[in-house]
Parts: C-alpha cells; structure tokens; sequence
C-alpha cells in the first residue's frame, strides 16, 4: 500500500520504518528540514535500538523515504498516518495546534478513497472534531481511523513488528477493514472499537501503568518502614496472572514524553466531563515526591551537601533512550545543586540533551570512572547496562567514600556484600 507519514517523531518515524519493513510504500513527511536532510542520509535524528538500520536497509530498497514536501507525500497516498506531537498544554489538556495544521494541510490533497489514520496521541472526541475540520475544507466525507500505539523508547521496533495488540478504532467499517489488512503482515491480534473507545484505550492503557508504578513506589517505601524487599514483594504478587510482572519496578518516579503529560490529560478529560478521578491525582502526587525519594536519602546520612562531590550515574528518563523529557535526573540535579553538592554526571546517550536542560550547574563526564573518581557518594538514576554491569568493588575503590545510592535496585544483595566496606541505599529494601 501507498502510505504517507505525517511527523517524524519516535512514533512516525518507527511506523514508518516498521511498514516499509512489511512491505508497504512509504514517505514520511516532515516540516524540519534539517531532520529530513540527516533522514535522507540515514542518519537517524534519535537513539534507538535497531532503528538504523532498518532505515537504510528500506531506503536502500526504494521502499522509504523522507520529504518535506506535501504535494510529493500526500498526493497519492490511500493511507495518510497522522503522527504529530500533542504535546502537554498550560492547562494540562493535550495541544492539538500541530494536529489541526497537519488536518488542514491534509485536505488539499486528499480525495474519497483516501483513509487518514490519527496515530497521535489525542483527547476522546478529537477523531470527531478532526473529521469535521477536514471535511469542511475538502466538501466530502472522509473516512477516519483511530489508531494509538503503544511502543516504547527504546524497545520501539520490537514494540510495533511484535505489538501485544493493534487497535483501530472507526465508524467506517472499509476504513477499519483496510488499516487491519495493511497490518496482516505482522500477525498480531486486532481489536476493532468506536473511534472513541480507541482514543479512551491508549490514555486508559498509559495511566493504568503509571498508576501501576506508583504502586509499586508507595509499597516501595511501605517495605522500607518495615524491613521487607520490594523486590521480592513485586516477584511475589507479579507471579498472579492477573496482576502480571511487568511495570512493578520501584525507583523514582515515572518519567519521559508519555505518562506525565498523558496522565494529566486523562484527568482534564475527566474533569471537563464532570468526573473527579481522585486515583489518578494521587499516582502524579506519589511519582512528584518519588522522585524527591533518593535525594532526601542524601540529604539525611550527609546532613550538608556543601563540599561533597555526588557521581550520577543515568541522566536520561530510562535506558536505551537519549531522550531527557521528565527525566527524574533533572529535578534530583537541581535538588543536589542546590544543597551545595558539586554534581558530575554520566550518561553513554543523552549527555548533549541533558546538558540543553540542566546546563552548566552539574558537569559532564566522559565515563563512569570519571564521574566516580573521588566521589563522597554514588546516585545510580538511569539502569542502563553498563552502570548494571559495573565492578561495584573496582568502582568504591574509585571513590573518597565507598557509598552508594541506587534509584534502581541495580544490584543483587550478594554483590553489594561481597564488596565488604560498602553503605547501599536502595529504594524499598533495607540498606545494607
Ligand atoms: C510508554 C508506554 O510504556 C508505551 O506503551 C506507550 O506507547 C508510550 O509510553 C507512549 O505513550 O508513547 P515510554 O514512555 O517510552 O512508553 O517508556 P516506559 O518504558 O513505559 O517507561 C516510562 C517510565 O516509567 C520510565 O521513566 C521508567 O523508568 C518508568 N518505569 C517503568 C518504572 O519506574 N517502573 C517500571 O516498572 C516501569
């Protein structure tokens, strides 16, 4: 099929990259320039695993490509995918401004075959509103699909060739059946919804893992008050089918482009429709002060901060990403900034971006043994596998103090043991 892409982004681009992959003719439009020229090259504008070289392997075969020209994306494509940025507005609410710009430029060029699939994240109702928008600059119908995804930094490609579901969400049942054939290829389980209930399922979807992640925070500092592990409590519970294992980490705080902003967009909705919602402000009150968690550990086994030299170890919101957007390490660095620590940070992908945040108030280091070198502590922030697999001993010996405060639950208990003159604070578990 002839597929055009609106927004090259984390979800356009690995769409894009995904369907030409199975087969599918696509061209990604963008309005940045300067991104379309490094695309053209087959430099990918963000890190992601896999991503690469996909890209050039589809471009090579004449099956992707890139453009900021409407007229040469849009002009014949059956299917236009909708991937803009909504991000969060002063109100909470998603702003939709990139969303309506793209509707109307995609009016010139559509006709009535043509399926225009909101990909987007965007507020129940939005689909509507769209249609209506479009319709009254082109003078027909058109025929829309909701169609969220539910990919990950980091894990986008396998998230989109090996989804746990597809949603597509129409009133029309030939646009609904023509997305579903475009994803035969991939063989994963479709469930067709109102365009309504596919736009409630992705907020619903994200708010319920977060809400799932300050859970597990909360029990988190439950077990510290008690002297369980939450590690094991999390094993324990996600053994139940129905709780499942997944998304039961403890650390600090959920972070990145995603739940922050949809969980607020969630509860806007539900006030602006006359529903309260009170769960849905505790999971944002939980992960504000969660994320205050490792800093106040500092704070109480220093007293002062004044003079200390603090390594961080992690600056983007999760591993395998570059990407800094709500990252617990940006209010942590200014926390530790601020009570008089001299900060150096390492991060392998996301130090340029984390500097374009948080300046020049923490500095940069090259590597992990730079940043740890005379250290009074260590505040593990990100898991990436190369903090995971660090020599715990070789790295105290590095340091002024051997001490370590770990966001992440990195270690095993037996390592930490094993390296004799050692102080660990980990989140949910006792020290050690
Ligand atoms: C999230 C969802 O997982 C995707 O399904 C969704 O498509 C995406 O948002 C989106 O709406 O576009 P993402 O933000 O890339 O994906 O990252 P996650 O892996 O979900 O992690 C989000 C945050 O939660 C990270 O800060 C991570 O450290 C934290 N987290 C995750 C925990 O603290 N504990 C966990 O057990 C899992």
């Amino acid at each position: 099929m002839k597929i055009a892409i609106l927004g090259t982004g984390y979800v356009g681009l690995s769409t894009g990259v995904c369907l030409s992959q199975i087969g599918h003719q696509v061209t990604c439009l963008d309005i940045n320039e300067q991104k379309i020229v490094q695309l053209r090259k087959g430099i990918s504008p963000i890190y992601e695993p896999g991503l690469d070289d996909l890209l050039t392997m589809n471009m090579a075969a004449g099956k992707l490509k890139f453009t900021t020209s409407q007229p040469e994306a849009l002009a014949n494509a059956e299917i236009i995918i909708v991937a803009v940025g909504t991000p969060q507005g002063d109100d909470g609410a998603a702003d939709l401004s990139y969303l309506v710009q793209a509707s109307k430029d995609i009016s010139s060029y559509i006709n009535h075959d043509t399926i225009i699939v909101i990909k987007s994240t965007v507020p129940v109702g939005t689909n509507d509103f769209i249609k209506k928008l479009i319709e009254d600059y082109c003078g027909f119908p058109v025929k829309m699909v909701s169609n969220p995804e539910f990919l990950r930094q980091g894990s986008a490609i396998d998230d989109t060739l090996k989804a746990d579901r597809i949603i597509i969400g129409s009133e029309n049942e030939e646009a609904a059946s023509k997305i579903q054939k475009m994803y035969r290829p991939l063989n994963v389980e479709v469930i067709i919804t109102s365009t309504k209930s596919a736009e409630m399922i992705k907020y619903a979807s994200n708010a319920f893992l977060a809400t799932k992640i300050s859970y597990i925070n909360e029990i988190a500092n439950l077990c510290e008050a008690v002297g369980a592990d939450v590690q094991d409590v999390a094993r324990g519970m996600g053994k139940d089918k129905r709780i499942g294992e997944e998304f039961l980490y403890a650390g600090i705080g959920y972070g990145g482009s995603c739940f922050p902003k949809d969980v607020k967009a969630l509860l806007h909705t539900a006030g602006v429709n006359g529903v309260k919602f009170p769960l849905l402000k505790e999971t944002i009150a939980i992960n504000d002060f969660q994320r205050e968690v490792l800093v106040a550990k500092v704070l109480k086994r220093f007293g002062g901060l004044k003079g200390k030299k603090i390594a961080m170890l992690g600056l983007a919101f999760k591993p395998e990403t570059d990407d800094m957007r709500e990252a617990p390490s940006i209010p942590i660095a200014a926390a530790l900034t601020k009570y008089g620590a001299e900060v150096v940070a390492y991060d392998p992908v996301a130090t340029d971006n984390a500097r374009k945040i948080i300046g020049d108030s923490i500095k940069y280091a090259g590597s992990i043994d730079e940043a740890v070198h005379e250290a009074d502590a260590v505040l593990i922030v990100t898991e990436w596998k190369e903090v995971k697999s660090i020599d715990v001993a070789e790295m105290l010996a590095k340091m002024k103090e051997p001490i370590i405060f770990d966001g992440r639950n990195c270690f095993p208990e037996e390592t930490i043991r094993a390296c004799g003159s050692v102080e660990y604070y980990p989140i949910g578990k006792p020290a050690i």
